[in-house]
């Protein structure tokens, strides 16, 4: 439902159902990528993987086709910021990925996504992405009625700066439903009790990239595959937040641990 004047989508319980359907199933795929996760593997393995697990779900894989993206899943690979593409790149000992899934499934979009580790991750790897997980967990934090779309960015861009790392300002995260990126953009930067406050019934994603070093990107000549600018590690984590009467609920996510991750879900 979208009341005049607004153009951020306020969910009925029904459009919620459907919501909370689609992103458990996002995130069931997603922890089912963790496992398969080692040195030696390719990213197209993980995009034959995660197209096969959606499709089984009875799913279709967002991704695949959208404006052109050519695969099922997003793989992004130490420097690269999102939006890469899967291919023969092997995976090797130490780096990080990024894996970013997007279900469709009666109607309406799920996105998730976490950073896992390759084997040993080196000091500044896990640091990063420790960095980028809790972010995410402190923006979440901060979603509830009252509050503003200004304190997720601010709580991310207080917590990642104090860490010495930077936020990735040229992508956000985004409204979600029936529309893949709806209104509103969700910065990861901001100042507190700024942008218009949380309602119940929203549906966003927070999707916090965080980098080692400066916080400038660039594409890549495949039209798709972000880099930071000075070519050091980024990592991100995304979950589908609704915003209830009390706080928010987070539909993407598990329970416990994604293996080869920092990730784990401790707030619900
Ligand atoms: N899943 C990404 C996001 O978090 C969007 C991927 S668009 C694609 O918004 F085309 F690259 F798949
Ligand atoms: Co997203
Ligand atoms: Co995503």
């Amino acid at each position: 439902m979208r009341f005049p004047g607004s153009s951020i989508e306020i969910k009925t319980e029904r459009e919620i159902q459907f919501m909370r359907e689609v992103c458990a199933l996002a995130a069931d795929t997603l922890s089912r990528v963790g496992p398969m996760i080692e040195a030696g593997i390719t990213t197209q393995d993980i995009d034959d993987f995660v197209h096969q697990d959606t499709l089984k779900l009875g799913a279709r894989p967002a991704p695949l086709n959208y404006r052109g993206f050519p695969k099922s899943v997003c793989t992004s690979v130490n420097e690269v910021v999102c939006h890469g593409i899967p291919g023969p790149r092997r995976l090797q000992d130490g780096d990080i990925i990024n894996v970013d899934v997007t279900h469709l499934y009666q109607g309406y979009f799920g996105d998730t996504s976490a950073t896992f580790y390759v084997g040993k991750p080196s000091k500044a790897a896990k640091h990063v992405t420790e960095v980028a997980r809790r972010s995410l967990e402190l923006a979440i934090a901060e979603v509830k009625p009252g509050n503003r779309f200004g304190d997720i960015g601010a709580a991310i861009q207080e917590f990642a700066e104090a860490q010495g790392c930077s936020v990735v300002q040229d992508f956000v995260g985004h409204g979600i439903g029936r529309v893949f990126h709806d209104e509103p953009k969700v910065s990861h930067v901001g100042r507190r009790g700024t942008g218009r406050r949380f309602k119940p019934g929203m549906t966003f994603t927070i999707e916090p990239m965080i980098n080692e070093g400066r916080y400038e990107t660039r594409v890549l000549d495949d039209d798709w595959t972000a880099v930071t600018i000075d070519g050091k590690l980024s990592a991100q984590f995304e979950h589908t937040i609704l915003v209830t009467p009390t706080g928010c609920e987070v539909l993407t996510a598990r329970s416990g641990r994604l293996q080869n991750s920092e990730m784990f879900d401790t707030y619900f």
